[in-house]
């Protein structure tokens, strides 16, 4: 199929290089001329393991990338993988979306033929149906169920594994309009019973781009409505946040029983109700995704009158972790002038990404007790040096420790495990663990956020 790919950011920039892995012509579409520029050679605009291999073999050849929207035209279908940041309010923001739909159906005003925009952003329940769709009418001058339709297809993928995630997805769901809700709620009339076959050929478009995918039979699909689509990323998402909050909550409080959270998290998950996945506690979650889709679903339920006290809670757990880490650190270290090691910058392992690192609470509140703040991290130092351009960063982590009078672990990378003799290096060493990788050992204070 020819297939294009609005947005080349994380989502975007994978599902473009794995379509065209799979077998499908891709045009790759940004308005960031270098971002497309860095595609057409073939390298990643963003470090994610297994992804230069695909452009590599890609870029040029099944995969093109342009800043021109009138390649669209080229293509059956259309994916929207452009951001939705939340306001200042946690309100989702469309802005970006909604330029981007306008161009897009600009675009498709001189396109022969059926052609399928599909939504992969996170959005609220009701965007698709009601804001994307009548801007591509209106751009395009086609009503929705003519040659133009619209779909909802959230993506599930982790930075660090986006490539396998994509590939051997758990489940793929396909949401489409229903006129019992798209349609009547918008104003917008849907397909009927008698013209069924308009929401047909959306479904079949989107089978047929995931063929490869599915042709194992081994992937589940979901097919549902628009909203529906919408709300499973969001429920993902808020569910897996306020699993890892939950066992933070109960780690705090396994601490202050001296009880180690990792013992009763590996009890409980034993029982396939609860499962053995997310229930590593310690400094909480971070990254580009969880602190705004649980935002935004807060807003968007207090919107509609509903106050929703559990996620709330949730993301307030998650916001005190790195403050309750410090005060371990202050148990045993007075951190003024003393200089202090930050190892790990990065939201989680596998990524150069620190959007809503719990490492920038954690030195800010370092700043704050006035510690001389020395960081490391494997491959997000660059990121992070945009956010405190003025702390020190060393290239190893045995350098951030020498000298220092106490540590921090805020990343769980795999390489922190390993460290041992340079704890020697602090003089008399203090860490504070906030992953659970550093060995506990003779001659090492050494405290676990949970345990
Ligand atoms: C998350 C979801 O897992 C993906 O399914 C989803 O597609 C993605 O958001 C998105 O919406 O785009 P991601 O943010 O890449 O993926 O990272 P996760 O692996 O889910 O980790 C999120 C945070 O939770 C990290 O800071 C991690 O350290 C933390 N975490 C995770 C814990 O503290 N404990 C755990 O047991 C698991």
């Amino acid at each position: 199929m020819n297939v294009s790919v609005v947005g080349s950011g994380y989502v975007g920039t994978t599902i473009a290089a794995c379509f065209a892995d799979l077998g499908h012509d891709v045009r790759a579409i940004d308005v960031d001329e270098e971002v497309v520029a860095t595609l057409n050679q073939g390298e990643a605009p963003i470090y994610e393991p297994g992804l230069e291999d695909l452009l590599e073999a890609q870029a040029g050849d099944r995969l093109q990338a342009t800043t021109d929207y009138a390649a669209v035209r080229e293509t059956d279908l259309t994916f929207l993988a452009l951001p939705t940041p939340t306001d200042a309010e946690g309100r989702i923001d469309l802005s970006v979306m909604e330029s981007g739909a306008e161009r897009l159906g600009e675009a498709l005003a001189a396109k022969e033929g059926e052609h399928l925009v599909v939504v992969k952003s996170t959005v609220i329940p009701g965007t698709t149906g009601e804001v994307i769709g009548p801007i591509l009418e209106a751009g395009s001058g086609t009503d929705l169920g003519e040659d133009i339709e619209i779909a909802m297809n959230p993506e599930f993928l982790r930075e660090g594994t986006a490539v396998p995630d994509f590939l051997n997805s758990q489940k793929i769901v396909f949401g489409t309009r229903r006129e019992d809700q798209d349609g009547e709620a918008s104003g917008e009339v849907g397909p009927t019973h008698e013209d069924r076959s308009d929401r047909g050929w959306a479904l079949d478009r989107l089978h047929e781009v995931y063929e490869p995918l599915l042709a194992s039979g081994q992937t589940p699909v979901v097919e549902t409505g628009l909203r529906e689509a919408e709300m499973i990323k969001y429920a993902n998402n808020a569910f897996l946040a306020s699993k890892v909050s939950l066992i933070n909550e109960l780690g705090n409080i396994c601490k202050v029983y001296s009880v180690d959270a990792y013992e009763v998290a590996d009890a409980i998950g034993l029982d396939d109700r609860i499962g053995a996945k997310f229930l590593r506690s310690g400094v909480g979650w971070g990254g580009s995704c969880f602190l705004k889709d649980v935002a935004a679903l807060i807003a968007a339920a207090r919107d509609r009158g509903y106050e929703p006290e559990l996620l709330e809670a949730a993301a307030g757990v998650n916001d005190r972790q790195p403050e309750r880490l410090l005060e371990l650190l202050d148990e045993h270290v007075e951190c003024e002038n003393e200089r202090i090691a930050v190892l790990g910058l990065a939201f989680k392992p596998d990524t150069d990404d620190v959007r809503n690192s719990r490492a920038i609470e954690v030195i800010e509140g370092l700043q704050t007790r006035g510690a001389q703040v020395v960081a490391y991290d494997p491959v997000a130092t660059d990121s992070m040096r945009e956010h405190f351009p003025d702390i020190e960063y060393v290239d190893s982590a045995a350098s951030a420790l020498e000298g220092a009078s106490g540590a921090v672990v805020v990343t769980d990378w795999d390489e922190f495990e390993a460290l041992d003799a340079e704890f020697d290096a602090m003089g008399s060493p203090v860490v504070v663990d906030g992953r659970r990788v550093i060995a506990r050992r003779e001659g090492l204070v050494y405290e676990g956020l949970t345990w």
